[in-house]
């Protein structure tokens, strides 16, 4: 299938032309950062104006790339939910329009089920199933167990912060700009781990749930204590890096141990980070699992990943109906006979 994929549900504007859920012909997107950076955070209001300002020229510049016309497509894919209503709401209107257009078949993509898929992405070397995803972004931090697509369970997942959420408060604590976790990765690559003695969440039993609050809490205290003021800002990026890095992969192992897997794969915007990627790869190195783990431009938020997502959902015949509306609360897990 050939696809044109739509991502807008937080604060990039991306669009992108993928066949088969693997090859990438085009991976457009427009990062908003700079209208966000002076309020330290996203606001939900400009990312939507943004967003309507910038999504139809970022679908024809994926579908210019790849050098095809809306005629060509077997269906349009777009991110329905999870995220920000607004945000949501523009890339949904836009795909249900397009659509229409062309009476091409329309796919709502679940965003997270799309950074499970990222890692087919131009891959020399496909994830087998069943495998073990640790999915850590912006907003979410789980463990899924994925039988195949449409046919994942959550193993695990933050009770509180996401991990990204935590990287970029207390990259913000450190007077860092926004989005803070690639600052706190490049900083803490000048640092050293063991001078702050940063929490680490410990499982409940029989638990793969976790928490990052508490970390940032004492990441905030740290810093307005007389040895916080005196630290190097680098030192403390990378002890706090190393908290949160040991505490995704303690889990990782747990839920590892539990399902004898041969195959793990690390994706979302935090996959990105250079500790976690090194500490995935070097766990699955010396415990015989096979890992992947996405580029980064497919780390990240991106819109060839929900079309890669979509490909699958199409396989299982699932074609959404022009009635379709965001939702900022879609459940990660499909209802019941959903699945092929
Ligand atoms: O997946 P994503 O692009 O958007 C969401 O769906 O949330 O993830 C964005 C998150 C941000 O919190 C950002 O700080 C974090 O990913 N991030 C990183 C790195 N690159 C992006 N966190 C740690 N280290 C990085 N290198
Ligand atoms: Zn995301």
């Amino acid at each position: 299938m050939l696809l044109l994929g739509i991502e807008t549900s937080c604060d990039d504007t991306a669009a992108a032309v993928v066949r088969d859920g693997r090859h990438v012909l085009s991976n457009v997107s427009t990062n908003q950062d700079a209208f966000h950076a002076k309020f330290g955070g996203i606001v939900p209001e400009i990312a939507s104006r943004r967003h309507v300002e910038l999504l139809s020229a970022a679908i024809e510049d994926a579908l210019d790339r790849a050098g095809v016309a809306l005629g060509d497509l077997d269906g349009i894919a777009v991110t329905a939910g999870p995220g920000l209503v607004g945000s949501l709401a523009i890339g949904v209107a836009e795909a249900k329009a397009l659509a229409y257009a062309s009476g091409k078949p329309l796919y709502a993509v679940n965003h997270l089920h799309g950074h499970i898929f990222a890692p087919f992405l131009d891959a020399a070397d496909e994830p087998e199933y069943p495998f073990l995803a640790l999915l850590v972004s912006g907003g979410h931090s789980q463990l899924v167990h994925v039988d195949g697509p449409l046919r994942m369970r959550i193993l695990g997942r933050t009770l509180d912060d996401a991990a990204g959420e935590a990287f970029d408060k207390t990259a913000r604590l450190l007077g860092l700009p926004y989005p803070g976790g690639p600052q706190i990765d490049r900083l803490a690559r000048e640092g050293d781990a063991t001078a702050v003695a940063f929490p680490r969440n410990r499982a409940t039993r029989g638990s793969l749930d976790m928490s990052f609050s508490g970390l940032k809490t004492s990441a905030k205290y740290f810093l307005a204590s007389p040895d916080g003021r005196d630290a190097v800002a680098a030192d403390v990026a990378a002890s706090f890096q190393a908290a949160v890095v040991d505490v995704l992969m303690d889990r990782t192992k747990r839920a590892a141990q539990r399902g004898a897997y041969r195959t793990a794969v690390l994706s979302g915007g935090v996959a990105a980070n250079s500790a976690l990627q090194r500490a995935f790869g070097e766990w699955g190195a010396a415990s015989g699992i096979r890992t992947h783990v996405p580029p980064l431009r497919y780390c990240t938020d991106n819109a060839a990943m929900i079309a890669a997502a979509a490909d699958r959902q199409g396989e299982a015949a699932r074609a959404d109906a022009l009635t379709l509306t965001a939702n900022p609360n879609l459940p990660f897990e499909p209802a019941a006979g959903a699945a092929a």
